[in-house]
């Protein structure tokens, strides 16, 4: 069943099936509020100037490399990377025109750079994907000068549902659809400091800003659960008379304000100890 979950489909977006799905999800997600804001803290964090060159690691759809691109001016340059075709492609689209901004297929794990390319490089919502995240932080290292930035964002998500059934097997199964328990998910984000200590990093700190998101319609752009019930009910994992009796009851859930996405936004960072 952990083959179908979304964060799993996350590791390898082209061989999904379901890359157009993928991309649009992220479009949705990005279009919380509150994640626009926690994207601009992030962004925030390394310190960019104008003229100076970053680096977006898994930067999917490549907004925040078009962020980036505002950041450093038309003398900088904003560069994302991701293995996923699709992604860069859909990136490429968004960024024609913006000449500082370009995009590239590419691994964390195997950078195409060489050794302090870039003054800054930031990954976000990509580490918990990783096999293996140590490897790929020594590579964001390894591409950054002497003296430059790096920050790794993540994020936890924990949808409050106050009086429906949840946590029922109903509940557990539609959001499984997710994520399953025992992939890594986000709590690499509470490791992150640790791992950025340990990868030798100077004044490396970590910001956490927990956010709560009431709207249903933001909810669902997190947690789409009206598709997720109905795909596992396809897949057999569900009875469709329990999906809907659980749709029901997150609707009256919605209605009384029952509802609650708390986001933990997990930002870790440091700076690459001058040479
Ligand atoms: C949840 S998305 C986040 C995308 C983007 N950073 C954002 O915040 O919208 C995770 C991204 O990590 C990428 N990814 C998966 N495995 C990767 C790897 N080994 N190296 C770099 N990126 C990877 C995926 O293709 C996907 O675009």
């Amino acid at each position: 069943m952990e083959e179908h979950t979304l964060g799993r489909r996350f590791r390898d977006i082209d061989s999904s099936g379901d890359a157009a799905q993928l991309l649009e999800y992220l479009d949705g997600y990005g279009s919380i509020p509150a994640v626009r804001e926690e994207k601009q803290a992030s962004l925030a964090l390394l310190e960019l100037g104008r003229g100076a060159a970053a680096l977006d690691v898994g930067c999917g759809t490549g907004d925040d490399v078009l962020a980036l691109a505002a950041l450093v001016g038309p003398d900088g340059a904003a560069v994302g990377v991701d293995p996923s075709a699709s992604a860069i492609a859909e990136a490429k689209r968004r960024g024609a025109g913006v000449r500082q901004a370009s995009f590239r297929e590419a691994s964390a794990e195997h950078l195409p750079y060489p050794d302090a390319t870039f003054d800054a490089c930031r990954s976000d919502r990509t580490f918990q994907h990783l096999a293996d995240p140590e490897a790929a932080l020594r590579e964001l290292i390894r591409v950054t000068r002497p003296g430059g930035r790096l920050a790794v964002t993540e994020v936890m998500n924990i949808l409050l549902i106050d009086g429906a059934p949840d946590p029922s097997t109903t509940g557990r199964t539609v959001l499984g659809e997710l994520w399953a328990s025992r992939e890594r998910t986000t709590w690499i984000g509470y490791m992150l400091p640790l791992l950025i200590g340990r990868a030798g990093l100077v004044g490396a700190g970590a910001r956490s800003q927990e956010r709560a998101v009431s709207s249903f319609d933001a909810i669902q752009r997190m947690f789409p659960v009206r598709r997720l019930a109905h795909s596992a009910v396809s897949a057999g994992r569900l009875a469709a008379a329990d999906a809907d009796r659980w749709l029901a009851d997150l609707d009256s859930a919605a209605e009384r304000g029952g509802l609650e996405l708390r986001m933990m936004f997990l930002h870790a960072y440091g700076v690459k100890p001058p040479a």
